[in-house]
C-alpha cells in the first residue's frame, strides 16, 4: 500500500518535471530560433540541390524554389534587428553590425536567387557560397555555433 502511495507520488513527480522542463525550453527559443530553423531548412535543400551536377540537374528547381525562400526568410532577418539587442556576448553595437550582416544575407539570397533562375550548376554553386559565407559572418559576431 506505502509502496503504491510513492510510486503514484514519483510517477507524478516525474511527469511535473517533464512538463516544466519542455516550458522552460520553449521559452529559450524566440522568433529568432524559429526563424533560423526555417533558414537551416531551406539552406540545407539548396546545399544538397547543389553537391554535384548530377544532383543539381535532378533538383535544380529546388535551388529556384528555396531560394526564393531565403530571400523572404533574410527579409525577416533584417526586419528582426531589434532581436539582436537580447544576444549576450556581443562585442560592439549589435543593432549596427546586425543591419550590416542581414543586409549581406539578403543581399546574397537575392543574387542566389536570379543566379538559380538560369539553371547553370557552377554559378548556382558559387552564388550559394557566397550565402553561406553570409551566414558564418553572422553567427561568428552572435556567437552561434555553425553546424555546415
Ligand atoms: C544577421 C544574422 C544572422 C544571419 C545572416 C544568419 N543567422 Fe543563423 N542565427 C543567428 C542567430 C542570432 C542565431 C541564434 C538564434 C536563437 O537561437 O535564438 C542563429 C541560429 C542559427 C541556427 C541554430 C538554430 C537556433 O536558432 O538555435 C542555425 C542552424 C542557423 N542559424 C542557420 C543559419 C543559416 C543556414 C544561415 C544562412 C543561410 C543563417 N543562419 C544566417 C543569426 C543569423
Amino acid at each position: 500500500m506505502i509502496q503504491t502511495k510513492f510510486r503514484v507520488f514519483f510517477s507524478t513527480f516525474a511527469a511535473l518535471a517533464v512538463a516544466f522542463g519542455t516550458l522552460a525550453l520553449a521559452d529559450e527559443h524566440g522568433p529568432l530560433h524559429e526563424m533560423m530553423e526555417s533558414v537551416n531548412k531551406a539552406n540545407n535543400a539548396i546545399n544538397k540541390a547543389v553537391r554535384t551536377p548530377v544532383n543539381y540537374k535532378k533538383d535544380a528547381k529546388t535551388v529556384t524554389e528555396k531560394s526564393k525562400e531565403l530571400v523572404k526568410l533574410a527579409k525577416d532577418t533584417v526586419a528582426a534587428v531589434g532581436e539582436s539587442k537580447k544576444i549576450k556576448g556581443v562585442k560592439g553595437d549589435p543593432e549596427a553590425q546586425w543591419k550590416t550582416l542581414a543586409a549581406d544575407f539578403l543581399k546574397s539570397s537575392e543574387e542566389l536567387a536570379k543566379v538559380a533562375g538560369k539553371e547553370d550548376h557552377a554559378a548556382t554553386k558559387n552564388a550559394h557560397q557566397a550565402v553561406k559565407k553570409s551566414c558564418s559572418g553572422c553567427h561568428e559576431v552572435f556567437r552561434v555555433e555553425d553546424e555546415k
